[in-house]
């Protein structure tokens, strides 16, 4: 058993990842400013609403803790958004980081799981996508997780802080036993938009088929967030038994089309899903695939939604239980 802090638990991946761990006997303690997260999502008595820049709080929960290890989900995740007001991206992200890993030091707690992101990517070179492949940020908010990367590479090197940083790709999904799932205001991504239009009749824009991929529409690595959380679990367990730092894509190595998801919900859901065509989105990237065999084999990471229907069909269970059954 493990003391754990999770900063951004109340949030989607965040949340998941608390209540894995929490099954498994460690204990852990959650900080979330509610900016995006939802209390709901926190198992009872385990939330401290804190901004990752107020150092005071942060000190006073630290000093409660004991921690053994962090894992650092915090932060502002809509792309779009992070193009339009870049400072807010870099505070909150870049900078709270950093407030976070001085805290830690002050501390003396030594390990950190971070959240990064494919957006460190850009537009990639090669797909699937390698670790060492270049770094090219094609928006503020790829931009603000490499520089938290790039500072935890620095401590790696000059302190005796050991990290791990997981690069996700497109997490969806939800655990239907912990009654938690994907709920963001505003929506902007993919499968509960797809649901959206299903309850709704109102169509879904598809953003641009005229990519270089076989039916033209953007092609994305769909990865449970179940199955994110185990690599986080991972993660952890080996930076407590004194293992290295490093960097890790986290996808299951499988692309699909955006048309190919939209089908893939009207199977699972029995119902038909309007959509429109229309004009490419700012900074999508034509095809984001990863190349996951870095964890898989330092780790032993074995997702275990290795479909696209299942992950859908967690993602709709989650929805009906939002919404009530369509
Ligand atoms: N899409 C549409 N219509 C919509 C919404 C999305 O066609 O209404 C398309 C997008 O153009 C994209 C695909 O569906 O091709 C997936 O879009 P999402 O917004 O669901 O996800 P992204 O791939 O844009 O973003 C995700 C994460 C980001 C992360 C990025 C790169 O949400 O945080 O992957 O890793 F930066």
């Amino acid at each position: 058993m493990a003391r754990i802090l999770v900063t951004g638990g109340a949030g989607y991946i965040g949340s998941h990842t608390t209540h894995h761990l929490l099954s498994l006997g460690h204990d852990v303690q959650v900080l979330d400013d509610l900016s995006k997260g939802y209390a709901h999502n926190v198992p009872e008595g385990r939330l401290h609403v804190v901004n990752l820049h107020d150092t005071a709080a942060l000190d006073r929960v630290f000093s409660k803790g004991h921690f053994d290890a962090v894992i650092h989900f915090a932060a502002f995740i809509a792309v779009g958004e992070s193009v339009r007001e870049p400072e807010k991206y870099f505070r909150n992200n870049t900078g709270g980081s950093l407030s976070l890993l001085d805290t830690m030091r002050r501390h003396g707690v030594r390990r950190l799981v971070f959240s990064s992101t494919a957006a460190v990517y850009g537009n990639p070179e090669h797909v699937p996508i390698v670790e060492d492949q270049t770094l090219k940020p094609v928006n503020p908010y790829g931009e603000s997780k490499l520089m938290t990367e790039t500072t935890l590479r620095w401590l790696d090197e000059c302190s005796s802080l050991r990290y791990v940083a997981l690069r996700y790709f497109n997490a969806c999904g939800a655990e239907s036993k912990y009654g938690i799932g994907e709920e963001h205001e505003p929506e902007t991504h993919l499968i509960p938009l797809i649901f959206r239009a299903i309850r709704t009749g109102k169509p879904i824009t598809v953003f641009g088929n005229d990519y270089p991929t076989p039916d033209g529409t953007c092609v994305r690595d769909y990865v449970h967030v179940s199955d994110l959380a185990e690599a986080h679990r991972l993660a952890l367990d080996s930076l407590l038994a004194g293992g290295p730092s490093g960097v890790f894509n986290a996808g299951m190595g499988q692309g699909y089309s955006v048309m190919e998801v939209i089908r893939a919900a009207e199977t699972v859901t029995g119902r038909q899903a309007s959509f429109t065509l229309g004009e490419r989105r700012e900074g999508d990237p034509a095809e984001l695939v990863a190349d996951s065999s870095k964890l898989q084999k330092t780790f032993g990471w074995k997702p275990k939604y290795d479909t696209l229907a299942s992950i859908v069909e967690s993602a709709w269970a989650f929805d009906a239980h939002k919404h009530g059954a369509v």
